[in-house]
């Protein structure tokens, strides 16, 4: 890979403070970009990773190998570095952190022992002192990180990397932990994937042939066009009426899921997707497929194939998490009602959405029908459902496909309304559109 002088001086070791870690940090971009047939690297100013998080398993597992410090772990851990450093360097770029796997305001309900806890705590500082935004979502996009059309970027988490690349018309690909930390430290990433023009060119062709009026039948789309082009990019048609955050936000996150999609077009809305000609480029279809009411109900069954008792005992809401206007919207279905006693309600959001939502009174209108708000994580992040849960009920597609695999339950998938009327309930009542 071609190194500018800049990028030069960081690899030698520029003695400048903290030059070791960068160096450190430079030789995984220079072992990863190599790797991935990339010419040069590129700057970037918008990094979403993990940087400074750990568990006490990681801890425990360098400690056999001297690891004694937080820096001294960052340097192998994060950096993939054979030696310790002993001084990290605060973020020479813009960095945020997703999410975790601990709220730490209800770590005792989630199950989660007081070291681990207190471990949690002290990595979450740690990555505050090296300059990292603790922003503690999977939707940075929606809480103070939006990108713009053209920016690179260096991003973690599935759904947010689609929605940064088709929504917004930035450019990152699907980063690792260990890329994201060292891009914080250099400012620097692999010029490969989706910051190249001719990788952001439509392959697949989904002609969609139903009205698309809620955000379960954005997810349901999802789910079919991931399921149908895997990792390759998808041009829809046909698509109108008013799209927004929400809509795209289950849309990417379940063909994220279904599929590995990283970038789609809807022709009209997104902002490479002027026409299809634009959207598609130099490329012809590779297939064309049509979404219509049969294809929509095939995958409503799908993602429903692993309910079977409509006795639900857990609703999980917030995936990816909710935003201000999804909790709105669940305080008015919850308000003045209560959630059934065999059953829990807990919903996810990002701290900065939990704090308008406690301003706005609908923290306390979801508590007092006893739901739970919680921040930071999931279920399906954490492994943590409310104890006993058999049956969950989500109107997320993306966890509904990935919770029953990873806590052995059954899973439902319909609307905010199906998910709040089962709470209330305690059955499950939803219906193929
Ligand atoms: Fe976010 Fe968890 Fe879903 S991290 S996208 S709420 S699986």
């Amino acid at each position: 890979m071609k190194l500018n002088t800049q990028e030069q001086a960081m690899l030698d070791g520029d003695g400048q403070p903290g030059a070791d870690a960068r160096q450190k940090a430079m030789h995984l971009l220079l072992r990863y970009g190599e790797a991935l047939g990339a010419e040069r690297l590129v700057d970037t100013n918008n990094v979403a990773g993990t940087a400074g998080s750990s568990s006490t398993f990681i801890r425990d597992f360098y400690a056999k190998e001297g690891v004694a410090t937080r820096d001294q772990l960052f340097s192998r851990f994060d950096l993939d570095s054979d030696d310790a450093v002993d001084e990290i360097q605060t973020a020479r770029t813009f960095t945020c952190h997703l999410q975790t796997r601990i709220d730490p305001a209800h770590a005792e309900m989630m199950g989660v022992p007081g070291d681990v806890l207190d471990f949690h705590k002290e990595s979450q500082g740690h990555s505050a002192s090296l300059g990292v935004q603790l922003l503690n979502t999977c939707t940075p996009y929606a809480n103070g990180n939006v990108q713009v059309k053209g920016e690179h970027c260096a991003w973690m988490e599935s759904s947010a990397v689609v929605y940064c690349n088709s929504v917004l018309g930035a450019r990152t690909n699907t980063e690792g932990r260990e890329s994201t930390a060292a891009a914080m430290l250099t400012g620097k990433i692999p010029y490969w994937g989706f910051h190249l023009d001719e990788n952001r060119l439509g392959q697949h062709q989904i002609d969609v042939e139903v009205e698309m009026d809620s955000v379960m039948d954005w997810g349901m789309l999802g789910y079919f066009t991931g399921d149908a082009v895997e990792e390759e990019i998808p041009v829809l048609t046909g698509i109108e009426g008013p799209a927004s955050l929400i809509r795209h936000k289950h849309f990417g996150a379940a063909a994220a899921s279904s599929g590995g999609v990283e970038m789609y077009h809807v022709v009209g809305a997104t902002p490479e997707a002027g026409s299809i000609e634009q959207a598609f480029g130099t490329n012809r279809p590779v297939q064309i497929l049509k979404y219509g009411a049969i294809e929509r109900r095939r995958t409503y069954e799908t993602i429903n194939g692993n309910g079977h008792s409509t006795d639900v005992d857990y609703i999980m809401l917030g995936c990816p998490h909710y935003s201000i206007e999804q909790i709105w919207e669940a305080s008015k279905l919850l308000d003045g009602k209560r959630v059934h006693e065999n059953c829990a309600l807990w919903i996810f959001t990002a701290a900065a959405v939990k704090d308008v939502a406690d301003r706005n009174g609908y923290t306390k209108i979801i508590e007092d029908a006893g739901g739970v708000m919680m921040t930071d994580t999931c279920s399906a992040m954490s492994a943590a459902l409310p104890r006993g849960t058999r049956v969950a009920a989500t109107d997320s597609a993306k966890q509904t496909h990935y919770l029953p695999a990873i806590t052995d339950v059954e899973a439902w998938f319909g609307s905010a309304a199906d998910c709040v009327e089962a709470a209330i309930t305690g059955k499950w009542k939803g219906e193929a559109p």
